[in-house]
């Protein structure tokens, strides 16, 4: 046991605090005994505050056009070998109606920065949803938007929002994304969807090119300041048609240990096991797991489009049917001592949070 990171560990644990120099400690540290150490500590405190349970989310990812052109992204709109789609509304609702009959009861709809799809749109979508399915919860993941749109979706009834500000450093922010995109609207936004009332998931590419252990501190800084219901983070995983098509991706071992340090500084915050840490490990999103992270979110997408939705190369699931995913998923959970939690899966602070409509 590496008894100085050991010592990081506990007081991470205790003071909810980290430095710089700390987390490089951590990133650092290639002792298998401390390793399990820090995530023996992170599940120990997911426990606490979520039991053996594991909430889940159906995901739907019903637009790949994007307005944006994200260095790093298969569907930024650069990419003229994207074989690009949109779901209609019927489309979207049938998925919903899938996921309810499989246990979801809480429908991410994800997409690019889609022009076609009007704030009327999402409202009507949102309401739609909520008509059919009124104990769901509704995640919108749709980008930056202004602060009077974000309010709209909101009285439409959508409850969550997910917003990865993907680097709190405007220097980095600007190595991976155009002039024209800045670092200042995308945390504005978040502080925008936070103020209406939303639950708000920010994150990060663990790994993601010019990313130093600096940043991520700068980072959780940010988190800090923000204080998000969810915190979003994967391997950065390279994606062939874009300009960063040859840089190396994010390490697992990096990203679990971000997702321990993150589930001891932020004891109750939802954390997902992502698919893009699926996709770079097997045993990835059980190694979150244990790891304390407390979701999950398979998709639910239809199979015909589930292939064009390439954020990065060799993505999972984009074959299986939404109920094969959903009873794979079940098992995974299973086999390391967990289960899948019913019901919505609201933030610790948002129980009791149905608002009617
Ligand atoms: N358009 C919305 C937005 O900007 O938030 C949602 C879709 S966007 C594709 C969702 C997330 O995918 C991004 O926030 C980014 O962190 C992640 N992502 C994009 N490209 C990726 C890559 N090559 N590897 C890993 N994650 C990636
Ligand atoms: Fe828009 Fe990735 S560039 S979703």
């Amino acid at each position: 046991m590496d008894n100085e990171v050991r010592a990081i560990i506990d007081s991470l644990e205790h003071e909810k605090k980290i430095s710089a120099d700390r987390l490089r400690y951590i990133f650092m540290c290639d002792d298998d005994d401390t390793k399990e150490y820090l995530f023996q500590t992170a599940r120990r405190t997911a426990q606490q505050n979520f039991k053996n349970e594991v909430y889940i989310r159906g995901l739907v990812e019903f637009t790949n056009f994007c307005k944006n052109d994200c260095y790093y992204c298969g569907i930024r709109c650069g990419n003229a070998k994207a074989d690009r789609y949109r779901l209609t509304e019927e489309e979207i609702l049938s998925c919903c109606d899938l996921g309810d009959e499989l246990g979801f009861r809480t429908f991410v709809l994800q997409g690019g920065e889609d022009p076609y799809f009007t704030d009327e749109r999402i409202c009507h979508i949102v309401k739609a949803i909520k008509e059919k399915h009124p104990s769901c919860a509704v995640t919108l993941s749709i980008g930056e938007k202004s602060y009077e749109s974000y309010k709209k979706y909101y009285d439409a009834g959508a409850d969550r929002y997910l917003l990865r500000h993907e680097t709190a450093d405007p220097e980095h922010y600007s190595k991976l994304h155009p002039a024209g995109m800045s670092c200042e609207n995308r945390k504005k936004c978040l502080h925008d969807l936070k103020e209406i009332g939303y639950q708000v998931g920010c994150g990060i590419m663990v790994g993601s090119p010019y990313q130093t252990i600096d940043n991520i501190y700068e980072d959780i800084v940010f988190m800090q300041e923000l204080q998000p219901h969810m915190i979003g983070i994967g391997p950065f995983i390279a994606h062939k048609d874009t300009p960063f098509g040859n840089e190396p991706d994010g390490s697992v071992d990096h990203t679990l240990k971000l997702l321990a340090v993150l589930r001891l500084l932020f004891p109750k915050v939802l954390l997902p096991a992502t698919t893009a840490l699926g996709t770079a490990d097997v045993m990835g999103r059980e190694k979150g797991i244990l790891a304390g992270a407390n979701v999950l979110m398979p998709n639910l997408s239809p199979t015909n489009v589930r292939g064009k939705y390439l954020l990065y190369d060799g993505k999972i699931c984009t074959g299986d049917e939404a109920a094969e995913c959903n009873m794979c998923l079940r098992r995974r959970v299973e086999r390391i001592g967990y289960h899948i939690a019913e019901g919505r899966g609201d933030h610790p602070d948002f129980t009791d949070c149905y608002r009617s409509f």
